[in-house]
C-alpha cells in the first residue's frame, strides 16, 4: 500500500507494455496512469486507469479499503486513459456516486452509457469527505473541454489531472523525494509539446486560476507526485511552455530520401556553428519520431525546415510535420526554409505557404537546390544559416 499523506493513498499504475500513447507519441520508459484515494469518513477515489489494469487498480484499490464501499468517483479528465475504468467501477460498487461537471458527466453518459447516480459540480463547490474536503476549479482545454482540477483544502494536495504530467513509468515509489526524478524533466516537455502544446493560452488561464492556492503536493494522472521545491518547478515548467518561451538553438528538421536534400541541412548546420550557435539539432523527419522533434522546437528558437520535392508537392513527412507545428498554434520562433527538386519544383512553395500561414518571423532567403549540391547552392545555405545566427544573435 502506498500512502502519500494521512489517508491519501496512490493507486494508480505502470503500463510498461504501450509503445505509442494516443497511438502516435512513443514511451521507451513506459507511462503511468494514476488514481488516489482518500479513505476518510468518505471514500473517495479520484480518477481511474486504462481499462486494462482494472484487476491490479481493484486489487489496490481493495489494499487499502478492504470490503468498505467506494462514496465517490471523482473525474478530473474523461480521455480514456483516465476514465476507461468507470464502466467497470461502477459495476464493483453499484453505489458509487460520480462526481463532476455537467460536460464530463455528459461524457460518461457518451462513452459508457453510465448516467444514474452522479452530482454535478460548479467552480468553486466542494465535497466534504470528513477530514478532507475537496475543491473543484474548471480547466477547460487542458487539454479536453470537460478538465478541471481538485484541491485537498486539509492537506492542500493538488489533484491536477493530465495538467503536470509527465510520461515515464515510475521506478520505485511515486513521490519524487524516493526517487532519481531527472528523467521525468525532459519526459515532461516532451509530454507537453505532444499532448497539450495547442493549448498554451488555456494552460496561462489555469496557472492564473491556481496562482494563489498553497500547494503542497501535485497529484497528476502521469508521472511523479511532485513535492517541496519540485512543486514551483513544476508549475515554472508548464508556465514556460505553455507561454511558447525558447532559447537560444537551432532544430534543422529536413526529409531526404537520397541525400541530396540532407547535403542542404548540413551545410546549415556547419555555418550555423561557424556562426557561434552551439544549440544545433539535426533531426530527419523519416527516421526521427515527430514527438521528439516537436519537443526540440518547443525549446529552441530557430527552425529550419527543409524537404524534396515529391510527387508534384512536398515529401510526405514534412507536410505532416509542418501541419503539427500548424495544429499547436506555436509562437516565438525565427523560421528559415529550403528545399530541392529534379525537374518542377513545389517543395519551397509549399514552406513558403506555410511560413505565411503560422506566427514565425521568417529569416534568410529560402534555398531551392535543383538535382545535386553545387557551390552556388551551398554559398546560399550559408548565409540562410548566418542570417539565423545573426537574429539568434540580436536577441542576446
Ligand atoms: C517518388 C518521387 C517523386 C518525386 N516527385 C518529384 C516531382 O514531382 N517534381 C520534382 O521536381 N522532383 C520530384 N522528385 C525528385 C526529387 O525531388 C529529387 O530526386 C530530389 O533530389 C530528392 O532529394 P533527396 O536526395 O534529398 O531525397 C521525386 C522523387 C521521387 C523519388
Ligand atoms: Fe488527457
Ligand atoms: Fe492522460
Amino acid at each position: 500500500m502506498i500512502t502519500l499523506k494521512g489517508n491519501v493513498h496512490y493507486v494508480g499504475v505502470n503500463d510498461r507494455a504501450k509503445t505509442l500513447f494516443e497511438g502516435l507519441w512513443p514511451l521507451p520508459y513506459g507511462v503511468t496512469y494514476n488514481s488516489y484515494l482518500i479513505a476518510d469518513e468518505k471514500v473517495a477515489l479520484i480518477d481511474t486507469v486504462d481499462v486494462n489494469f482494472f484487476d491490479l487498480f481493484i486489487e489496490k484499490v481493495r489494499e487499502v479499503i478492504g470490503k468498505r464501499p467506494i462514496d465517490y468517483l471523482v473525474i478530473n479528465h474523461m480521455e480514456p486513459d483516465h476514465s476507461g475504468s468507470i464502466r467497470l467501477l461502477r459495476q464493483f460498487y453499484p453505489n458509487i456516486t460520480l462526481v463532476s461537471n455537467k460536460k464530463a458527466l455528459d461524457m460518461v453518459e457518451g462513452f459508457y452509457g453510465v448516467g444514474a447516480q452522479t452530482r454535478a459540480i460548479n467552480e468553486g463547490d466542494t465535497l466534504e469527505l470528513g477530514h478532507h474536503k475537496l475543491r473543484f476549479h474548471m480547466i477547460p482545454m487542458v487539454h479536453w473541454p470537460e478538465t478541471m482540477v481538485s484541491y485537498d483544502l486539509t492537506d492542500h494536495i493538488l489533484f491536477s489531472g493530465d495538467a503536470f504530467g509527465s510520461f515515464g513509468a515510475l521506478n520505485g515509489t511515486p513521490v519524487d523525494t524516493h526517487m532519481d526524478t531527472t528523467l521525468y524533466w525532459s519526459e515532461m516537455e516532451r509530454y507537453y509539446a505532444n499532448i497539450v502544446g495547442k493549448y498554451g493560452a488555456p494552460v496561462q488561464k489555469a496557472l492564473q486560476k491556481l496562482d494563489g492556492v498553497f500547494i503542497e503536493m501535485i497529484c497528476s494522472t502521469h508521472g511523479p507526485v511532485w513535492t517541496g521545491e519540485n512543486v514551483a518547478k513544476v508549475v515554472g515548467v508548464y508556465d514556460r511552455l505553455s507561454r511558447y518561451a525558447t532559447e537560444e538553438g537551432v532544430v534543422i528538421a529536413y526529409g531526404s530520401m537520397y541525400g541530396n536534400t540532407q547535403q542542404m541541412a548540413e551545410a546549415i548546420a556547419e555555418e550555423l556553428s561557424v556562426q557561434g550557435i552551439r544549440k544545433i539539432v539535426l533531426h530527419d523527419v523519416s527516421r526521427v519520431n515527430h514527438s521528439y522533434i516537436l519537443a526540440d522546437l518547443f525549446r529552441y528558437k530557430g527552425i529550419i525546415l527543409g524537404a524534396p520535392t515529391y510527387n508534384a508537392s512536398i515529401y510526405p513527412q514534412m507536410e505532416m510535420l509542418m501541419s503539427e507545428i500548424e495544429m499547436r498554434d506555436m509562437k516565438d520562433h525565427y523560421l528559415g526554409y529550403f528545399g530541392s527538386f529534379s525537374w518542377a519544383s513545389h517543395a519551397v512553395k509549399r514552406l513558403a505557404a506555410f511560413s505565411e500561414k503560422v506566427k514565425f518571423e521568417v529569416v534568410g532567403t529560402p534555398v531551392e537546390m535543383k538535382q545535386g549540391m553545387k557551390d552556388s547552392v551551398r554559398t546560399a545555405c550559408q548565409e540562410l544559416a548566418k542570417a539565423m545566427a545573426d537574429r539568434l544573435k540580436a536577441d542576446r
